[in-house]
């Protein structure tokens, strides 16, 4: 990101889940503040969408990932989990939708100047803040996630869920693990969502170096990328389980079938993953072995 200034790449990706509320009836995922907190209208999207059709893959990229992530959520709600943490939020507009009300608190974790920004953008949209929200300014590469939520009023003890989406690429590799080892370390076990790109040299290169020119352009480059096993093998590592790894053919398969066999096998990927409640540590507080 450029020093002190919003993410722009918050605003692209905001478009983009604007855009297809428009452009693809929302086949994928339903937001009906994509637009508002926007300030745009249905027209105006329409109009860039159509003068840069080259957008389309990532818009449904985005769509595929946002809806993906809600859907994990939705599930830990139903079984118990009543906290969540947006990291890296930018205009994500889920704790102003949220079915859950007042049984799920959110905090919004992002970069000090997005989130500053972001608080101008609900303003002018008269969007109103809910009693269950709380921001916690946190720069990823200054600052650990752990102090950040501590100042926040973050409950570590109580189960939570985080999604992490359009984040990991343009942090560094020891920020992306950073995060995951304090995930990983909550006593009653948690759930992540986060998006990640295989290796550049495996993808197309007029798709990737198109798409890594925009985000360079914009002062947010990608720097970190993740071969799929190696992923695996080390999340399963650090304590993670229940791994889901969705590459494009499985995000096709899902989400848009009648598209199946006009994407290529590498590209973006979405993943869930979950950290067991670690029992010998919650009963040894409580009970202590004699
Ligand atoms: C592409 S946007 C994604 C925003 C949102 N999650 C979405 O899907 O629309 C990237 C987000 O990462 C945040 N970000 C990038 N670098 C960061 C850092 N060092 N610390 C905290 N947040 C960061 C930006 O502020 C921005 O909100």
């Amino acid at each position: 990101m450029q020093l002190g200034r919003p993410s722009r790449t918050a605003w692209a990706a905001a478009v983009h889940r604007a855009a297809h509320q428009v452009l693809d009836q929302r086949r994928i995922f339903v937001d009906p503040l994509a637009l508002r907190i926007l300030g745009r209208d249905a027209d105006s999207v329409l109009r860039e969408a159509e003068e840069n059709p080259s957008r389309r893959r990532m818009r449904i990229f985005i769509a595929a990932r946002t809806r993906f992530a809600e859907d994990a959520l939705t599930a830990a709600v139903e079984s118990g989990v009543r906290q969540l943490v947006v990291l890296g939020a930018g205009l994500d507009t889920y704790a102003y939708r949220s079915p859950f009300g007042e049984r799920l608190r959110i905090f919004e974790v992002d970069h000090p100047a997005t989130q500053a920004w972001k608080h101008d953008c609900l303003h002018d949209a008269a969007i109103p803040l809910p009693n269950s929200l709380i921001f916690a300014p946190v720069d990823f590469e200054r600052q650990t996630l752990g102090e950040g939520l501590k100042a926040a009023g973050f409950d570590p003890a109580q189960q939570t869920f985080f999604t992490w989406l359009g984040v990991v690429p343009y942090l560094t590799e020891d920020a992306v693990w950073s995060t995951l080892a304090y995930i990983a370390t909550l006593p009653n076990g948690a759930h992540v969502v986060f998006d990640y790109s295989d290796p550049p040299d495996t993808l197309s290169p007029s798709y990737h170096d198109r798409r890594a020119i925009q985000v360079e352009t914009l002062g947010e480059a990608w720097v970190t990328y993740f071969e799929a096993d190696k992923l695996r093998a080390e999340l399963i590592a650090r304590g993670f389980s229940e791994i889901e790894d969705l590459g494009p053919p499985q995000i096709a398969a899902r989400y848009f079938p009648n598209r199946l066999g006009s994407l290529p096998d590498k590209g973006g990927h979405i993943l869930r993953a979950t950290t067991a409640q670690r029992l010998n540590e919650v009963e040894g507080s409580s009970f202590p072995e004699s």
